[in-house]
């Protein structure tokens, strides 16, 4: 079984030109670990849909989380020359990785999972707004929507903030905006300073909403929540303004609540502030779920790599362990929601994404991204573009399709 050693987590700014945040994982846990298939369907009531309501366009009988990758020659959707705003830590060709991980097609059991359509996305969202909230993960999903879009309509870069945690782009042909909404943990932190620096441990109430990114919610019709790396980490957990335990933590007056604990209750208060937000009105949330890393041979500071060439098969993957508990709770966190759902209440759905990327260790940068400034680091927590993260986008257009009149 998986060890379960503290895993710690970095994520570090870039600085200088380089506009975004990187992060980098240190996951002792090796996904790779044969496990009998005991699964997910025992828990799940089968007859819940990744949707909230009825809708006859898309087969509501399926369900998009589970299928396989399956080979795929159709070549990627973009290239670095089509889409200008492709970042060159996620530019994985141009940094010599091989292109075989691109040959694969998400295939979920039972039916098909659209291709995107940049120009039908584009209808359904002229005139709107969209925010990715979350880490550099949700970045990395953010990126691959402008590069899928890019076919249409190169995006005006219009806005960001000094340290590129808040950023806006907008294709001017269809009235489309998209935005960064920066937030480590969703909820309240600070962080601890020791000898007057950042010490990397933080303060989080997790009963309390970040402010810094919800206050942009009223201008957004559409929003796709993720986040949890960095709870992988020690933190100081609050709640009613009471410290009532810790993460990653060895105190002897303190407890160690686990992440599991602190991921689900930062998700239930942002998900309850959403489908209570006043001048929410006609939200649409996604939340995306947890993508585990996949680091071998070692961990993100001592050597480990993603070397593997293939997607691996569902029967060599381990779907337990800290990433399952993860996707769990937030997935528990949205059933609760759509089941409790009131008339005219905000909707939220699911972009479950955990089984197939936990399928997908050849997928992530490794060695093949500009790491000069963390010269020899390898990235197998973030994902090339294109690549299998586009998939994301897809399962987001095919929601919006069937959301849409
Ligand atoms: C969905 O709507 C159709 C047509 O209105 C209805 O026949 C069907 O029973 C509904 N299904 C569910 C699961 O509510
Ligand atoms: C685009 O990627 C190719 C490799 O696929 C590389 O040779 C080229 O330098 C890249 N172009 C830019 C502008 O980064
Ligand atoms: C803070 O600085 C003081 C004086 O330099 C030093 O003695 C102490 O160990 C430092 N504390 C931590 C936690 O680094
Ligand atoms: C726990 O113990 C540490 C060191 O002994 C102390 O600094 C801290 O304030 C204590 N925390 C609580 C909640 O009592
Ligand atoms: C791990 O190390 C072994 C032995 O050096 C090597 O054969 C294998 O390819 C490595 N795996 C990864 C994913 O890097």
């Amino acid at each position: 079984m998986s060890s379960r050693k503290t895993r710690s987590f970095f994520l570090w700014p870039l600085v200088a030109s380089a506009c975004f945040l990187l992060s980098v994982a240190f996951f002792p846990n090796n996904p790779y670990k044969v496990t009998p298939q005991k699964d997910l369907d025992q828990r799940e009531d089968p007859k819940q849909k990744l949707t909230s309501h009825n809708s006859t366009k898309v087969k509501m009988g399926c369900d998009f989380s589970k299928g396989k990758w399956v080979p795929d020659s159709g070549g990627p959707a973009y290239t670095n020359a089509t889409c200008r705003t492709l970042m060159e830590s996620k530019d994985c060709l141009k940094y010599g990785k091989d292109t075989d991980y691109l040959n694969w097609r998400w295939k979920p059991n039972g039916c098909e999972l659209p291709r995107f359509e940049a120009r039908m996305f584009l209808d359904i969202v002229r005139g709107k707004r969209m925010a990715f909230a979350g880490d550099s993960v949700a970045r990395n999903q953010l990126e691959s929507l402008l590069c899928l879009l890019s076919e249409v309509e190169t995006p005006l870069d219009v806005d960001k903030d000094a340290e590129d945690k808040f950023r806006t782009w907008y294709f001017k042909s269809y009235d489309f905006t998209v935005m960064k909404l920066w937030t480590r943990f969703l909820v309240e932190e600070t962080e601890r300073m020791i000898n007057g620096s950042a010490s990397g441990v933080f303060d989080l109430h997790l009963d309390r909403i970040n402010t810094k990114w919800t206050e942009k919610l009223p201008l957004i019709n559409y929003l796709v929540i993720s986040d949890s790396h960095w709870f992988f980490r020690k933190n100081y957990l609050y709640e009613g303004g009471k410290l009532i335990g810790c993460t990653f933590c060895s105190e002897a007056n303190l407890t160690d609540l686990g992440i599991n604990y602190a991921v689900q209750r930062a998700f239930r208060t942002a998900l309850k502030y959403l489908s209570k937000c006043e001048k929410c009105e006609g939200l649409l949330t996604f939340l995306r779920t947890f993508t585990p890393a996949h680091f071998e041979n070692g961990t993100w500071n001592s050597g480990g790599d993603c070397k593997r060439i293939r997607p691996a098969n569902e029967g060599d993957v381990s779907f337990s362990g800290t990433d399952w508990e993860l996707r769990n709770a937030q997935v528990e966190e949205v059933k609760k929601l759509q089941v409790e759902k009131p008339k005219g209440a905000k909707h939220f759905m699911l972009l479950d994404v955990t089984r197939a990327m936990t399928m997908r260790p050849d997928a992530h940068p490794g060695s093949h991204w500009n790491n000069k400034w963390m010269g020899g680091y390898n990235d197998c927590l973030h994902w090339c573009l294109p690549g299998p993260i586009d998939m994301w986008n897809e399962l987001l257009f095919a929601l919006l399709k069937e959301d849409t009149p």
